[in-house]
C-alpha cells in the first residue's frame, strides 16, 4: 500500500513537471505586448523586390536617367499596391503615399535636388512602417554602391 502511495506521488510529480514545462515553453520566446497580430505570408518576398527597386530608383535618379527612374518608381508603386492588398487599411498610403507623389513630381520635372529630398522621405517612410510593424531593426538608407553591374543606368539616346 505504501509503495503504491509513493508510486502515485511520483507519477503525480512527473505529470505536474511535464505540464509545468509545457506551460513554461509555450511562453518562450516572450511575445512583445505591441507585436502585430500577424505579418501576412508573402510580405517578405515583396519587400526583397522593393529593396531592389529602391536601390535602382536611386541610381537612376543619380544618373539623371528619368525614364528609368519613372519605370522603377512605377514598379515600386505596384509593389506597394500588393502590400496594401495584404495589409488592408491605410498603412501603406500613410507611410509612403506622400513621398511617392513627391518622387513622381521630381521625376516629371527632372529635378535632381527634389528627387533626392523625396527619396530620403521615402526611405523614412519605409523605416516608419518597419517601426510600427515591429521590425525597427530593418533600416533603409541611401544606397552607397550600385550592385547591378550588368545594367547601365546612364541615360540612353533614343
Ligand atoms: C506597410 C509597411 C511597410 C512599408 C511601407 C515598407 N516595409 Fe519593408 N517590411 C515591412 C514588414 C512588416 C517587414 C517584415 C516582413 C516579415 O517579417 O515577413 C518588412 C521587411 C523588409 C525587408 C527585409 C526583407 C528581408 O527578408 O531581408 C526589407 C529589405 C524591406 N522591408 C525594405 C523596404 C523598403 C526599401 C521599403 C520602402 C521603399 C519598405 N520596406 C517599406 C513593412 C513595410
Amino acid at each position: 500500500m505504501r509503495r503504491l502511495f509513493f508510486a502515485a506521488m511520483f507519477l503525480g510529480a512527473m505529470v505536474a513537471a511535464t505540464l509545468f514545462g509545457a506551460a513554461a515553453s509555450a511562453q518562450n520566446p516572450p511575445v512583445p505586448a505591441d507585436a502585430p497580430a500577424n505579418i501576412p505570408a508573402g510580405l517578405t518576398e515583396i519587400m526583397i523586390l522593393q529593396q531592389m527597386r529602391h536601390i535602382k530608383l536611386w541610381f537612376a535618379g543619380q544618373a539623371g536617367n528619368w525614364p528609368l527612374a519613372d519605370y522603377e518608381l512605377g514598379e515600386l508603386s505596384d509593389g506597394f499596391d500588393d502590400v496594401n492588398k495584404l495589409l488592408g487599411g491605410d498603412t501603406v498610403d500613410d507611410m509612403v503615399g506622400a513621398p511617392i507623389k513627391a518622387l513622381q513630381k521630381a521625376i516629371e520635372g527632372k529635378n535632381r535636388a527634389a528627387f533626392m529630398t523625396a527619396f530620403d522621405s521615402l526611405s523614412a517612410g519605409c523605416n516608419t512602417c518597419h517601426h510600427s510593424l515591429d521590425h525597427p531593426f530593418i533600416v533603409i538608407e541611401r544606397p552607397a554602391v550600385q550592385p547591378y553591374s550588368d545594367q547601365s543606368f546612364e541615360p540612353q539616346k533614343k
